[in-house]
């Protein structure tokens, strides 16, 4: 009889190993966002209010980046996109673009980002076509 009476107790028991497991496992499969929507995200904070997005998009402050990946994978300076778009963000004033001023743009995102952050909005900026 006793040991009928333990049984339930040890259903609680594997099932509360089995909830654990599930929560354990659970947080597990967050997995780190994707490279693209990270680099929106940074984008959105850092770069959007002197670049908009739209080409016909306010151009004031810097060039609108609407199919910058396309302008970055025909650039005549014979270096990839992804070369390229690292360049002009690191180091924006070696090339002005035509039209706009040197200077205007922060000229500190090669430090102020991780490098991991700068490679999302490297990604997100190559798929911009
Ligand atoms: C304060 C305004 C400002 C901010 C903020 C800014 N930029 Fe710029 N950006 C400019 C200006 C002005 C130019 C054009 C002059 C030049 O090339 O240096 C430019 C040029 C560029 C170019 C080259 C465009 C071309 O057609 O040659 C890229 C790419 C670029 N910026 C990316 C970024 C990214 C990515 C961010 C955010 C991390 C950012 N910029 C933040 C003002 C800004």
């Amino acid at each position: 009889m006793s040991g009928q009476r333990n049984l339930p107790k040890y259903l609680w028991f594997y099932s509360i190993c089995l909830m654990i497991i599930a929560v354990v496992g659970g947080c597990n499969q967050t997995e780190p966002p994707d490279p693209i929507t990270e680099g929106q995200r940074i984008y959105t904070i850092y770069c959007l209010g002197c670049h908009s997005l739209d080409p016909a998009g306010p151009a004031a402050l810097g060039p609108p980046l609407a199919g910058i990946g396309t302008r970055a994978a025909n650039n005549s300076e014979g270096l990839s996109a992804t070369e390229w778009l690292r360049r002009e963000i690191i180091n924006p004033d070696v090339v002005v673009a035509p039209g706009y001023t040197a200077g205007l743009m922060p000229r500190t995102y090669g430090t102020d980002f991780r490098p991991v952050q700068l490679e999302a909005l490297i990604a997100y900026l190559a798929s911009l076509e």
